[in-house]
């Protein structure tokens, strides 16, 4: 006989995530107040803290309720592009009681004083900027990011200059196009947003040096949740390295070298003059160029990922974060290559973030952005999915503890 067990109302399920949190909010006050936690420095802990928040906002939101959130942070985002593109964070001075008046401050970057001010005000009003007197403006921890060109700065320029044009033509491209889900690397949202259908994101971006340095910089920030191979052993490719000449490693769209510098440093023993770096022959002849001696013996070879994959009967190849660039016919393509070049003993190790279900809504976010390329974030039948088309097969998947990023260890099917 089965239970009758009555659904909780939503009265109950508010009234229970209500209470969670607050007894969250209260086991995280006592242990501040106790010293053995800093939301500032527990980052783990302050996005515990955030993700609760939130889930809870939107437990208890009503329709009319989000346009109280799109709005202002659409405001925020233009204020804080705005200020950054015009020097007015890195005029804001730093330190103690430091401040500056809206007056003195627009004097500085040569701007009206009212402009500045009625900018300021969406970021004040979220604590984005501090007003610690009338007229006056200081810096708080979060503004303070964005004095330099760093991971942040550069993310924020990235989502506001390339992001928001195409999310903008999304409309006007589904109308032009029909609806459906954009698979090409060709003619994506991103092109059509650019007026530049026909042509690659990486290619139009050879035409803008200064977009596209900011986009490596911005992709820097997403690398440190990638680890190189996290808790996968690399010791049977070792020792199967004995006693001949197959290349070990070859890490297909590689940049410049730092997930094959990385694995050398993780993995003593394993010979470096057998290890590949390939990327497009730019990235490459940059790589070459920084010279870093501990790369020195590893060689950089410039191709195309889109093409036959020259290094042949590798132990092991290895591609991280590029299979979400592209949709799945693309992927499917680009990971035949490798698997044709792969000998029976090969392996290919994939590192991407693999959506959970129901996946997270920063991930679901980030696949939104990799739409607009003719790119997608794949859940692991997904990945089932174009490496079963490309000849391979999943023989194990190692997750990174704490994250939704894993490396996939394929074999020849
Ligand atoms: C998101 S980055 C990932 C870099 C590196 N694997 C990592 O995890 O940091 C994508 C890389 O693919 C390279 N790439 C793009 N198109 C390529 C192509 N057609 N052939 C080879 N590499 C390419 C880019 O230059 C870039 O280094």
């Amino acid at each position: 006989m089965s239970a009758n067990i009555e659904a909780p109302t939503q009265n109950v399920v508010v009234a229970d995530k209500l209470q969670s949190f607050a007894s969250l909010l209260s086991d995280t006050a006592a242990s501040i107040r106790g010293g053995s936690l800093s939301l500032e420095s527990n980052t783990l802990e302050r996005l515990k803290t955030i993700s609760a928040a939130k889930d809870t906002v939107n437990l208890i939101k009503a329709a009319s309720d989000d346009i109280l959130d799109w709005i202002p942070t659409l405001a925020q985002f233009a204020s804080i592009r705005l200020f950054f593109r015009w020097k007015v964070f890195q005029n804001i001075p730093i330190g103690g009681d430091a401040r500056i008046s809206y007056r003195d401050l627009a004097g500085k970057v040569g701007a009206d004083a009212a402009l500045i001010a009625r900018f300021a005000a969406p970021l004040v009003a979220t604590q984005f900027l501090h007003e610690p007197v009338s007229d006056h403006v200081a810096h708080t921890l979060r503004s303070q990011a964005y004095t330099t060109d760093n991971p942040i700065s550069a993310m924020m320029q990235m989502v506001f200059d390339e992001s928001l044009p195409a999310l903008c033509a999304m409309p006007a491209y589904f109308d032009k196009f029909g609806l459906k889900e954009p698979t090409g690397r060709l003619d994506t949202i991103s092109a059509f947003a650019f007026g530049q259908l026909g042509r690659s994101v990486w290619d139009i971006l050879k035409d803008h040096p200064d977009r596209l340095r900011n986009m490596m910089l911005a992709m820097s920030a997403m690398e440190q949740k990638f680890p190189s191979l996290g808790s996968y052993d690399l010791g049977w490719a070792l020792a199967a390295s004995k006693g001949n000449n197959r290349a070990v490693l070859v890490d297909v769209g590689g940049g410049k070298g730092h997930a094959v510098k990385a694995i050398l440093q993780a993995t003593p023993g394993l010979p470096a003059h057998r290890c590949v770096v390939e990327d497009v022959p730019k990235v490459v002849e940059e790589a070459k160029l920084s010279a870093d001696p501990e790369m020195a013996d590893v060689r950089f070879i410039g191709m195309d990922f889109h093409a036959e994959q020259i290094v042949r009967d590798a132990l092991v190849y290895y591609i991280r974060r590029c299979l979400h660039d592209y949709g799945d016919e693309e992927c499917v393509l680009l990971l035949r290559h490798i698997s044709d070049a792969m000998a029976t003993d090969s392996r290919l190790l994939i590192v991407e973030q693999v959506l959970s279900k129901p996946p997270s809504a920063f991930a679901t976010a980030v696949d939104i952005s990799m739409l607009a390329i003719g790119g997608k974030e794949r859940t692991l039948e997904g990945f089932k999915d174009i490496t079963g088309q490309a000849g391979l097969k999943i023989l194990q998947v190692y997750w990174n503890q704490g994250t939704d990023v894993a490396l996939i260890e394929c074999v020849k099917a």
